[in-house]
C-alpha cells in the first residue's frame, strides 16, 4: 500500500542519477553496442522484435543459466526479466535440456500428434478445470483463436476488453493499450483507438474496451452495445493486470465479471499467457478462484520453447469439435515444444514449486517495502507468485487511468538503470514487473533489495 504521507522527489535529481547511470551502463556495453551496429544493417532496428528496442543500443545477450544471464560483454545479471516472464523454470533447466535433447535426437516435427501433446493438454485440463484443449505457437495464437472461437459460439462479432490490456499483436486486440492519458475519453465510454499504424478502422470498431476494477461500467456498457445490437461474443482480460507493473484485482471484481458474462450469455476469456503457470500451478483461475469458459496460454507453457495453448469448455469448444471453426497450424503441438512443456509440468513447475515461489516472492516484496517505508517513498510492492514490481506512484494503481495519471516515470526509468548496472536484469519499459524462476534464491531477491535500497538512499540524500 502507498505510504500517506511520501517524501518529495526532486524531478531533477532523479534526471541527472539517470544521466550518471545511462552513461555508465553505456561504458559497461561497448560490444552490444557494436552488435547493434552490425544487427541494424539488416535487421530492423537491430532487433527481432520491437519489443527488444532500447536507446542507445539493447543489451545483446549470450547465454542463460538459471537465475542468471550474461551479455555480450560479459556482464552477469540476476535476471528478473525472464523472457518477459516466461522463464519460471529458470534458464537451461537440466530436466529441459534433457527433454529437448531426447526429442531433438527422435524427430522434432511430423504435423501430427506425439504422445507429448496428449499428456500435456491431459495435465492442462487438471489445472484450469477445463475440460478441451489445442495447441498454437504464440501467445497472440491463442488470443487470436479463442476470440475466433468465441465469436463462433455466440455468433456476435464486438469483443469486449480492458483498456490498456495488452493480448498479443493481432488486429482485434491490438485496440485500446498504451495511448495518452487525454484521448481515453469518457471512463464510460472509452474510446476505442488502434495501437499503432495498420489497423483497419473497422477492425478497431469491433474491440470496446472498458476499465479494469469496475464490474459496474463493464456491465452499463454490455447493455449499450446491446440495446445497439453489438452483444459482445466475449470479454478477454487478464485476472490481474501484467502490463501496467502488477495490477491486482479488488475483492469481489472477478466473480461479478463472472456473473455479468455468465448472464449476458457472453464468453469469458482469462488471458493467461502472463499470469497460467507463472503465479500458481492452474494459474489465475486458481490463485483467484473463478473459472472463465476459457483460458489462453504462452510463455511460460513452452520453458523456453514457442508455444501457446487455449483451453476451453466442451460447450464453447463445441465449435471446433464439430469443424465450424478451423483451428488450425503447421506447428501446433510441435514436439519439441511439448517435449519442453511436458518436463516443465511435470519436473519443475510442480505445485511445491508454487509454494516455494510465492515465500521468495513474499522475501522480495517485504523486503521493497521496508525500503519504500525507511525512506518514504512514494510508490509501492505489489505481486503474486513468481511476479511483482515496485510501483512508484503516490496513490494505489487500478486501472489504466491511475496508472497513466500517476505512475512516476522518470523514476520507473532511473530504477532499470539502476538495476542494469547493479547486475539486476530487468525488462526495460514502465509498463513490466519481474518474473522469478524456480532457480532465484534468497542471494538473488537481496540482491535486489539491496540495489533499490541504494537508488532510494541516493534518492533521498
Ligand atoms: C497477456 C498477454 N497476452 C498475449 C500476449 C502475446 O503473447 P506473444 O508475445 O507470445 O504473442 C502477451 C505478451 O506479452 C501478453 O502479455
Amino acid at each position: 500500500m502507498a505510504l500517506q504521507s511520501p517524501v518529495q522527489i526532486d524531478e531533477r535529481r532523479v534526471a541527472a542519477l539517470a544521466q550518471e547511470e545511462l552513461a555508465r551502463l553505456n561504458a559497461r556495453t561497448p560490444r552490444s553496442g557494436a552488435m547493434f551496429e552490425r544487427a541494424r544493417r539488416t535487421l530492423s532496428n537491430g532487433v527481432a522484435s520491437s519489443y527488444q528496442l532500447r536507446d542507445p543500443w539493447p543489451i545483446y545477450l549470450d547465454c542463460g543459466e538459471g537465475p542468471t544471464v550474461t551479455d555480450v560483454d560479459g556482464n552477469r545479471y540476476w535476471d528478473f526479466h525472464n523472457g518477459f516472464g516466461s522463464m519460471v523454470q529458470g534458464h537451461a533447466h537440466p530436466a529441459i535440456v534433457r527433454a529437448v535433447r531426447e526429442r531433438a535426437g527422435a524427430g522434432t516435427h511430423f504435423a501430427a500428434v506425439t504422445e507429448e501433446t496428449v499428456v500435456v493438454a491431459e495435465e492442462l485440463a487438471r489445472r484450469f478445470g477445463l475440460a478441451r484443449w489445442r495447441f498454437v505457437n504464440s501467445g497472440s495464437e491463442a488470443t487470436m483463436d479463442a476470440i475466433r472461437i468465441a465469436r463462433a459460439f455466440t455468433g456476435r462479432e464486438t469483443v469486449m476488453k480492458i483498456f490498456g490490456s495488452y493480448h498479443g499483436h493481432h488486429d482485434a486486440v491490438m485496440v485500446s493499450i498504451g495511448v495518452p492519458y487525454e484521448e481515453i475519453g469518457d471512463r464510460e465510454e472509452l474510446a476505442s483507438l488502434p495501437y499503432g499504424a495498420g489497423i483497419p478502422a473497422a477492425v478497431v470498431a469491433l474491440t470496446v474496451a472498458v476499465p479494469f476494477n469496475d464490474a459496474g461500467a463493464m456491465e452499463r456498457r454490455i447493455e449499450r452495445l446491446e440495446s445497439e445490437d453489438r452483444a459482445p461474443a466475449c470479454v478477454i482480460m487478464e485476472a490481474a493486470m501484467m502490463n501496467l507493473g502488477v495490477v491486482l484485482p479488488q475483492p469481489g471484481y472477478l466473480e461479478q465479471v463472472r456473473e455479468i458474462t455468465a448472464r449476458h450469455g457472453i464468453v469469458l476469456i482469462f488471458d493467461e499467457v502472463k499470469t497460467g503457470l507463472a503465479i500458481a500451478a492452474g494459474g489465475a483461475c486458481e490463485r483467484f478462484g473463478v473459472q472463465p469458459d476459457m483460458v489462453t496460454l504462452a510463455k511460460t507453457l513452452g520453458g523456453g520453447l514457442p508455444s501457446g495453448a487455449i483451453g476451453g469448455s466442451e460447450q464453447v469448444m463445441s465449435v471446433v469439435e464439430d469443424g465450424s471453426v478451423y483451428q488450425v497450424g503447421t506447428y501446433n503441438g510441435n514436439p519439441l515444444a511439448m517435449a519442453a512443456a511436458r518436463a516443465s509440468l511435470e519436473e519443475v513447475l510442480t505445485p511445491d514449486a508454487y509454494r516455494d515461489l510465492d515465500a521468495l516472492n513474499e522475501r522480495l516484496l517485504a523486503g521493497c517495502e521496508e525500503v519504500i517505508a525507511r525512506h518514504r517513498l512514494p510508490g509501492y510492492a505489489v505481486g503474486v507468485g513468481s511476479k511483482g514490481c515496485v510501483t512508484f506512484s503516490p496513490v494505489p494503481i487500478v486501472d489504466y487511468e491511475t496508472f497513466k495519471a500517476n505512475q512516476d516515470v522518470g523514476l520507473t526509468e532511473l530504477a532499470w538503470l539502476w538495476n542494469m548496472n547493479r547486475g539486476i536484469y530487468m525488462t526495460p519499459g514502465r509498463e513490466e514487473e519481474w518474473t522469478l524462476s524456480v532457480t532465484h534464491t534468497e542471494e538473488a531477491v537481496d540482491a535486489y533489495v539491496q540495489a533499490f535500497g541504494e537508488m532510494a538512499a541516493a534518492l533521498t540524500a
